[in-house]
């Protein structure tokens, strides 16, 4: 199949979250399978286009002017990424904004001229399926259609929670009539929905874990949209991510040297020595170490953790049970509260960094993972805790449900602890039981082994994306 991948953000060349993992793991592993496949998306300026050469030059009609455009290729890994050269994003350095909390104010005109270039790039390349990864992508899936294009469209959710709205005017600037079906909201306030337009339009819907895919057809979790949704649900599938196993493996991390496996853990506990060295706390391999590596946002659940006066997370210090490491950036008030914290508390190390080689050694010599999300569509770094016997202690969620199995209620085959609400005495409850736990050294083994068991290479959900593709171009076109 002749596949085209639309995003914002890919692996290796840009990324400000999971979805670059999964958009540039996906592709390869696609391509691995023996399909065609290109990902088309933006040259930021961040990116070094040296190894890009050019491949199109377009011109593509705006509100009153045309905009020329040149479309750069670079092949890699058997994927052929397709790259939109355009003062609006070779002229900036971030994805969405300069900061994460200050978006162009030009982004719907931004992301049109990204898909109004795919769409044209995947009539001239016979595309076969258009794979639209959330809001941004979103009208693609539509100007395909209204193109004629014979392909099939997929649009992929990663967060619902994002969905690109802008003033109905804005549409106009990009040369686009927004119809009905593009638009949210009610009365003055309708806005156009880029992700809203992406599932009105496309032929299959897709998300990240089968337990959010049911999540979002209801209204606590459904943005405004599950009544769509639910209509949609004979075309919606939930297909888990996979992870990049070569990269995150035990045996042979890059980041660090005290490598293992489930049949040798001794480096296991080398590795949390070294951590609690580097990172400040007592050496003492008797004493739980519980990690934290995360976007610090309320989707996170930094709210319960870190809100109020004595907070969950100092009542876990308190009384010296655990140490804690926390890596992460994010909301200012939560980066201040941490940072009170841990100048309170000498069983906690707060850092507030993005980098991939703390996470890599923190995840290898850490005992616990700590993930409170309120919702979570699918998570990685549960399966990177899983695949380092680190067990994950998470919210009964999305993705963190479909990946852990809690030992409370599978003793033989469980692998991590669960909670039903994001509530602090639940989160500390929680907590405590692995703790508890923790002390049983041949429990703790066997958990250990059963986490670093678990499958989660992209090589089946790449198989079962194939099978949607295939279902798509077999079954009527919506
Ligand atoms: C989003 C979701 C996360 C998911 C990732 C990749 O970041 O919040 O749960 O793992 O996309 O699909």
């Amino acid at each position: 199949m002749n596949i085209m991948m639309v995003s914002s953000e890919t692996v290796p060349f840009s990324k400000s979250g999971g979805l670059a993992d999964v958009v540039g793991a996906l592709s390869k592993e696609l391509a691995n399978l023996g399909n065609t496949v290109s990902v088309f998306m933006p040259l930021y300026g961040s990116i070094d286009a040296s190894s890009f050469s050019e491949y199109a030059r377009l011109r593509l009609p705006m509100l009153g002017k045309t905009e020329t455009v040149r479309v750069m290729r670079h092949q890699l890994d058997g994927v052929s990424y397709l790259a939109l050269s355009h003062p609006l994003f070779t002229g900036r350095k971030g994805i969405y904004g300069d900061t994460s909390f200050a978006p162009y104010p030009d982004n719907l005109y931004r992301f049109c001229l990204m898909c109004k270039a795919a769409v044209e790039i995947a009539r001239r390349d016979k595309v076969e399926i258009l794979h639209a990864h959330d809001w941004t992508a979103g009208p693609a899936v539509y100007l395909a259609k209204e193109a004629g294009l014979r392909c099939r469209t997929v649009m992929t959710i990663h967060n619902l929670a994002y969905m690109g709205d802008f003033p109905r005017l804005d549409a106009l600037r990009a040369a686009i009539r927004p119809s009905g079906r593009m638009l949210s909201g009610s009365g003055l306030m309708r806005r156009v929905n880029f992700l809203k337009t992406g599932l009105e339009y496309a032929d299959r819907i897709t998300t990240v874990s089968p337990s959010y895919a049911k999540e979002i057809q209801e209204p606590e979790q459904g943005c405004g949209i599950d009544w769509l949704l639910r209509q949609k649900a004979g075309i919606l599938s939930g297909v888990i991510n996979g992870i990049d196993t070569d990269e995150w493996d035990p045996e042979k991390d890059a980041f660090t040297s005290a490598h293992f496996s489930s049949k040798d853990l001794g480096g296991k506990a080398r590795a949390k020595a070294e951590i609690q060295r580097q990172f400040g706390l007592d050496e003492d391999p008797d004493i739980p170490l519980v990690a934290m590596i995360s976007r610090l946002a309320e989707q996170k659940g930094f709210g319960p953790m870190l809100e109020g006066g004595q907070c969950t997370l100092e009542r876990l210090l308190e009384g010296g049970r655990c140490q804690f490491i926390v890596i992460g950036t994010g909301d200012g008030r939560y980066e201040e509260k941490l940072r009170q914290i841990a100048s309170r508390h000498r069983n906690i190390s707060v850092n507030i960094v993005f980098s991939q080689a703390l996470s890599h050694v923190v995840e290898a010599g850490s005992d616990f993972f700590l993930m409170p999300s309120k919702y979570e569509p699918c998570g990685l770094n549960q399966m990177y805790s899983l695949r380092y016997g680190t067990l994950p202690i998470a919210h009964r969620t999305g993705g963190l449900k479909d990946t852990i199995t809690d030992l409370g209620e599978d003793p033989e085959h469980g692998d991590g602890f669960l909670f039903d609400n994001v509530y602090c005495d639940e989160i500390i409850q929680t907590v405590n039981r692995a703790l508890d736990f923790y002390r049983d050294k041949d429990a703790l083994h066997r958990a250990r082994v059963n986490a670093m068991a678990c499958d989660f290479s992209w090589k089946k959900s790449a198989q079962t994306y194939e099978s949607i593709y295939k279902n798509a171009l077999g079954g009527n076109q919506t």
